[in-house]
């Protein structure tokens, strides 16, 4: 069955949504993203992602999109057009097409490109995955400076998924100066005697919404959570480790570089964050 996706106010069958191929995002990887999970029919940290959209579009100058507002119906629509249960919502937002290829932004009479569409995935809150836990290896972190913003830029975080896979593991950890800095694709955090330890905030990584969310928790059900750089060497020391996104929710690391930690299966730490913020984020899905 093909998706109803949204284009720029309009809600579309897949293969009819078009863009420009003047687009900025598609040139210059002028653009942003969001992507938020849905588990029940209903949205997950939706104000976190938004924030964040917004946070974003600042930090780059580029225009809000008229439908800025709109946006909670927009997901709620989607979501209910393709009947999603378990599954995403991707939201990007690109600096427009002008009417050529040109380094400089556009002017205000070029509105940004707005599109979404959703990604249905059953087994995303029970994931088989997240009951073995993976599999990770370090690469060096050679992305631009500002990765708090969250851009379109995604060859690199590509490129180190595919470095993973060929090296027998299921993700990377990019690694700067000696320090962890992220998951390709998610926020990285090990656990040592009981006590929490992820990449303090900055322009190093993006402020995962759903890291803010498990570390409220973590620090509700009063655990230690210490926020500082760690090493690869340190992490395969640990008792356990684990990374956050909105599309893994908690996810286990089992073993970082040919290292198994512990007995090689999800730690009770990382199982309880993940089942605590799964109960908690759905009480308050929207
Ligand atoms: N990725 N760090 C990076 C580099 C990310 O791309 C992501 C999210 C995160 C976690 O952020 P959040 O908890 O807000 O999802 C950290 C999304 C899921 C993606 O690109 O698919």
């Amino acid at each position: 069955m093909s998706r109803i996706v949204y284009v720029n106010g309009e809600y579309l069958p897949e293969e009819e949504a078009k863009v420009s191929v003047f687009d900025r995002g598609f040139l210059f990887a002028d653009g942003v993203y969001e992507v938020t999970s849905v588990l029940g029919g209903k949205l997950i940290d939706f104000a976190g992602h938004e924030a964040r959209l917004r946070r974003s579009l600042n930090e780059l100058s580029m225009p809000e999109p008229a439908a800025m507002g709109e946006l909670l119906e927009i997901h709620r629509e989607l979501v209910a057009r393709n009947e999603i249960d378990e599954g995403l919502v991707y939201l990007q937002v690109t600096r427009g097409a002008p009417a050529d290829r040109d380094f400089a932004f556009p002017g205000e009479e070029v509105p940004p490109t707005l599109v979404l569409f959703t990604q249905s995935k059953s087994g995303l809150a029970d994931s088989p995955q997240a009951r073995k836990g993976i599999k990770v290896i370090s690469v060096e972190d050679i992305r631009w400076g500002r990765r708090d913003i969250k851009t379109v830029q995604l060859l690199y975080p590509s490129m180190g998924k595919m470095m993973a896979k060929k090296a027998g593991a299921d993700d990377a950890w990019m690694v700067e100066d000696g320090f962890v800095t992220e998951g390709t694709s998610n926020n990285a955090y090990i656990v040592k005697n009981g006590k929490i330890i992820t990449r303090n905030l900055g322009t190093e990584i993006l402020h995962g919404i759903t890291r803010a969310a498990v570390l409220r928790f973590a620090r509700e059900a009063q655990m230690e959570v210490e926020e500082r750089p760690f090493t690869i060497e340190e992490a395969q020391q640990a008792d356990e480790a684990f990374f956050t996104s909105a599309s893994a929710f908690v996810m286990p690391v089992v073993e970082i570089d040919g290292s198994v930690l512990g007995d090689g299966t999800p730690g009770p730490v990382s199982r309880r964050l993940r089942e605590i913020y799964l109960d908690e984020s759905r009480k308050v899905a929207v």
